[in-house]
């Protein structure tokens, strides 16, 4: 009983932080479907990593404005601007670095 008014205390947290889009989800779905589809990607980490941030992407940087896309700004150009947005966002530092690796991989050919 107490796991569970933890677990779900620990849930109204995760929603209070990140408002809209995330349900409590981050933390459960990750796990599983990281672990079903670990046979499938046995590729790269960085192709994770790259899937991971464009989940995060779609979740988080579409809520104050329509989601940019990547091709929009170079690599480089991408840097500071996430550094300004992953805040805003409320990003953790794992969830800027995979989202930094997805916008770099689809980010314009400078
Ligand atoms: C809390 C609201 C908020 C969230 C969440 C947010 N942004 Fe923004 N974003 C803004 C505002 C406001 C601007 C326009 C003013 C500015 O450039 O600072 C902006 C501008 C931008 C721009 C244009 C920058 C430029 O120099 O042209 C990009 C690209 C961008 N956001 C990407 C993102 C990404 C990627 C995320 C997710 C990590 C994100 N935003 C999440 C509020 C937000």
């Amino acid at each position: 009983m107490k796991k569970i008014l933890f677990a779900s205390a620990l849930a109204a947290l995760v929603v209070a932080c990140a408002p809209k889009v995330t349900p409590a989800a981050s933390t459960t779905t990750e796990t599983t479907t990281s672990s079903t589809s670990a046979p499938a990607s046995t590729a790269n980490p960085a192709t994770a990593k790259i899937e991971a941030g464009h989940q995060v992407y779609t979740a988080k940087c579409g809520r104050c404005h329509a989601l940019k896309e990547p091709s929009h700004y170079t690599a480089e150009r991408w840097v500071p601007i996430l550094q300004s947005m992953a805040p805003k966002a409320k990003l953790s530092e794992e969830e800027t670095a995979n989202v930094l690796a997805y916008v770099q991989a689809n980010a314009k050919k400078a």
